[in-house]
């Protein structure tokens, strides 16, 4: 299993993190196995939010750890928190309540990374400072991290917190990569060219911040998966195929050595519920694409080199 360093907390983690946005409605034995499988193979990063399941993700979770009688120590647990009914809440009082609702939930005394879940636009950066302190002094909180923030916002934070910002949580696929092309196409006036993040990628490497790519198989905001999507994504489906003969792999593992490629040391958010996808993913941490593939996918999935 690929490990990689966790900002710069000089932690190796595995490069993938087990999504825990959809295990709200798995029966309790395949929940189980899940995680048993997912343990056995040195998968033991968890990515949660206290809305995932309106907050019974972290309670199924919790029972299924139980029930297996795997050990909370042997896992490192993460979770967000920051959107609430029709808006997005940085206050101290919402960070440190929504804290001990992930503590409560997950059944446990200490959170290994809080992340900020989607920017709060009223956010006071004084304020998460002095929720962040209380948090770590209190031994609730490891570390901490944010989602789908731009450089811009994760500087003005770090203006008053004094913790390192460990991990970036941003959605990231093939079709999803405009994160890549606005690299690619600066100073362009093709689509592909608009800055939509700032340069966040460079960014999070200039300083040390794991980007963690959540929506790795899915296209557009929940459209579905584009592997096996022959109608919409035709050439990225063929060039995943050919791939995935070259390398006795499946294009699912095709897809997520694509992501693992990018030097970043970016950490894939996957999501499935299935053993089967699990192990094809596991795969594809372990398959080591060619420069000239990388960017034959890249190409197949709809994007230009100017
Ligand atoms: N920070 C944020 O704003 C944010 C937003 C969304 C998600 N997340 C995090 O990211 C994690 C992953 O997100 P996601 O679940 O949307 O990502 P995903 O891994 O791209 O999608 C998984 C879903 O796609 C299905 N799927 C179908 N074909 C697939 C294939 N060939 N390969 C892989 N999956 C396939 C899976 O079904 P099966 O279960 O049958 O395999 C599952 O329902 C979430 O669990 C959550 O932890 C974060």
């Amino acid at each position: 299993m690929k490990r990689i360093p966790l900002g710069a907390t000089g932690l190796q983690v595995p490069a993938i993190a087990v999504g825990c946005m959809r295990i709200s409605g798995m029966p309790e034995d395949k929940l189980d196995q899940h995680l048993l499988y997912c343990m056995e193979q040195g998968l033991n990063f968890f990515d949660h939010a206290d809305i995932y399941g309106g907050g019974q993700c972290e309670e199924v979770f919790a029972a299924a750890v139980k029930r297996t009688g795997l050990r909370r120590e042997d896992m490192f647990l993460q979770s967000k928190c920051g959107i609430r009914p029709g808006m997005y809440d940085f206050s101290r009082e919402h960070i440190l309540s929504a804290v001990d609702g992930i503590l409560k939930r997950l059944d446990t005394e200490y959170l290994d990374m809080l992340v900020l879940h989607r920017p709060d636009a009223l956010m006071e950066p004084e304020e998460v400072a002095q929720a962040f302190d209380t948090l770590e002094s209190s031994g609730k909180v490891r570390y901490f991290g944010v989602s789908n923030h731009r450089p811009s916002q994760i500087a003005l934070l770090k203006k008053c917190v004094r913790q390192a910002i460990s991990v970036d949580q941003l959605q990231f696929s093939l079709p999803q990569s405009c994160m890549v092309s606005s690299g690619l196409e600066v100073n362009m006036e093709t689509p592909g060219a608009i800055d939509r993040d700032g340069g966040v990628l460079d960014y999070c490497r200039l300083h040390d911040i794991t980007v963690q790519a959540w929506s790795p198989f899915q296209y557009g905001f929940f459209q579905g998966p584009f592997v096996g999507n022959r109608e919409t994504y035709p050439e990225l489906n063929r060039v995943l195929d050919e791939l995935s003969e070259i390398y006795n792999a499946t294009p699912t593992a095709i897809a997520a050595a694509w992501i693992f490629r990018h030097p970043a040391n970016i950490q894939l958010v996957a999501g499935t519920t299935s053993k089967d996808r699990m192990a094809q993913i596991i795969q594809g941490s372990e398959i080591q694409l060619e420069r000239s593939e990388w960017y034959r996918l890249y190409l197949a999935a709809g994007h230009i080199l100017p």
